[in-house]
């Protein structure tokens, strides 16, 4: 291996994951902020504008056809700026998911906030290794409570209500998770944002995650725990159906896109 690419990568890369929609980047504004507040923890900034920042993500995505994934690394060491277009992964994950605990729990936040999102991280590492056969995994912190995928956020529905762990429970505060809250909130269903208790994915009437690149993935199966045969619940139906239209028409999504 490249010896000086070795060096970049044990020293971290700060990144962000987006994707397109109708072939634009979706809240890019959003994820170049979470990028920035990465690189603060390191008394860093941004080293483009916003505007560079469109610029390559825009030259890029004209490269490749059909929705676009893009990666965009920040080195700590070089203090380059990497960006990795691929075509966007599809995969069907409407009949519903499989999850599991992950055996590690989240680092504390007074030893590496949750809002650092970097490579390398060892809860996230480790989380991901246990991914197997599991969709992703669920990652549970010091006190029990449940905090969120390897990539992902987690809601679940009881009695009619939205569930998703708080930004206090130690989450990243996922985009797609906060175009869910904004939507549920559209709809008239009721949403809290509490400290959640691993054990309750085990009493809830429906589970579902969200992350950039899928949306909303219903939830199908728990560990050992069925969730659902044949269709997922009607609220994480419901999610699914009007996350996209909700999404495209947010003008805050298109900060600079458009
Ligand atoms: N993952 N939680 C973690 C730990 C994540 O890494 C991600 C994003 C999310 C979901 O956030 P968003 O809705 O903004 O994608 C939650 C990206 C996709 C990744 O790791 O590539």
């Amino acid at each position: 291996m490249d010896g000086e690419f070795l060096e970049e990568v044990s020293q971290g890369l700060v990144y962000e994951t987006l994707r397109t929609y109708n072939r634009l980047p979706f809240a890019a504004w959003k994820h170049y902020e979470r990028w920035n507040r990465s690189l603060s923890f390191f008394g860093l900034t941004a080293p483009i504008t916003f505007e560079r920042y469109m610029k390559i993500l825009s030259e890029g995505i004209e490269k490749l056809e059909g929705e676009v994934r893009m990666k965009v690394y920040f080195s700590l060491k070089s203090h380059k700026v990497l960006v990795v277009f691929q075509p966007l992964p599809r995969a069907n994950v409407e009949e519903g998911v499989s999850v599991k605990f992950a055996r590690y729990r989240r680092i504390p936040d007074l030893s590496t906030p949750p809002f650092l999102k970097i490579t390398g991280r060892t809860d996230i590492v480790l989380a991901r290794r246990d991914i197997k056969d599991c969709y992703d995994v669920l990652i549970i912190g010091a006190s029990g409570q449940l905090c969120e995928g390897s990539f992902s956020n987690v809601f679940l529905v009881k009695d009619g209500v939205l569930i998703t762990p708080s930004l206090e429970s130690g989450i990243l505060d996922g985009i797609t998770r906060e175009n869910v809250i904004e939507l549920a909130k559209s709809l008239d269903i009721t949403v809290e944002e509490r400290i959640v208790q691993a054990w309750e994915v085990f009493t809830a009437d429906e589970v579902f995650l969200t992350h950039t690149s899928m949306g909303v993935v219903p939830v199908r199966k728990v560990e050992n725990r069925i969730l659902f045969e044949e269709e997922a619940g009607p609220i994480t139906k419901t999610l699914m159906e009007n996350f996209e239209p909700f999404a495209l028409n947010r003008k805050e999504n298109w900060v600079g896109a458009l």
